[in-house]
């Protein structure tokens, strides 16, 4: 490793077009904990062929590494060793955004529950949110990009053009998240997923280093009675009008 996380993004993600690449925007998408962000942006993302970023993902795959080599985190020298041995990087397979830890496909793994109930206290510190803050501004570089998590629009891209703040109904967020880990094989109990929500939410909201927070310029869209197809719509329409501001 060179002494860093490196994050690296798929080559075939990248936008390209002259005409695009005048009018190219960052869209950064903030919100409570399984509200859609993630499919909100990958649709965005596929809509204007933009990369998509899951900033959620990379701190899940940090963790899942502190889980598996037993890094204890409350070590700040662990820490910082442990972060100098992971390598992030996604990668699409049969058509979906996986995310690779060391080479190794952990799409599945990351969402497991043992991984979401560490978490929270894993992405509060402030060496690992340096790292991928670090990485996530790299992905940005050439705009063009969809990137969701808790931070996107108050730490990581202040200048994004477009900032979405998406909410709903937590029983809704649970249904959803439920069905989600079901599809995937995982099996979880329906109140351990809402009170993971719940306390997830709790942590992000009143971590002292990037509170999840709306940014003063983000429109809020609260999708509990929106289909995925409407939520897109919105979000389409705003980067759309976005896009045609920037010369
Ligand atoms: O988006 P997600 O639920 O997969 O994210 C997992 C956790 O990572 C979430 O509970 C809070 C943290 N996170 C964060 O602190 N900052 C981000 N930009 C994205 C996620």
């Amino acid at each position: 490793m060179n002494g860093a996380v490196r994050c690296l993004l798929l080559q075939d993600f990248l936008p390209c077009g002259s005409m695009e690449s005048k009018k190219k925007i960052i869209v950064a998408i903030d919100g409570h904990s399984s509200c859609g962000k993630s499919t909100l942006a990958k649709a965005l993302a596929k809509a204007l062929h933009y990369a998509y970023g899951d900033s959620g993902a990379m701190y899940r795959a940090v963790t899942l590494y502190f889980l598996d080599q037993a890094v204890d985190y409350n070590v700040p020298e662990a820490v910082e060793a442990a972060l100098e041995q992971i390598e992030i990087h996604f990668e699409r397979v049969e058509g979906q955004n996986h995310t690779f830890l060391n080479g190794e496909d952990v799409e599945r793994s990351i969402r497991e529950m043992r991984v979401s109930e560490l978490v929270s206290p894993v992405s509060a510190i402030p060496a690992v949110r340096k790292a991928m803050v670090r990485q996530q501004q790299a992905m940005g570089k050439r705009r063009g990009i969809v990137m969701d998590g808790r931070d996107i629009g108050t730490v990581v891209f202040p200048d994004a053009e477009l900032k979405i703040f998406l909410t709903a109904d937590v029983d809704v967020r649970t249904s959803r998240r439920h069905l989600e880990l079901a599809a995937k094989g995982i099996d979880a109990e329906w109140d351990d997923i809402m009170q993971n929500i719940q306390e997830r939410d709790f942590i992000a909201s009143n971590r002292a280093d990037s509170p999840l927070r709306t940014a003063d310029d983000s429109v809020t869209i609260d999708n509990t009675l929106l289909s995925e197809e409407e939520q897109l719509q919105q979000a389409l329409s705003l980067a759309q009008q976005r896009m045609a501001m920037v010369v």
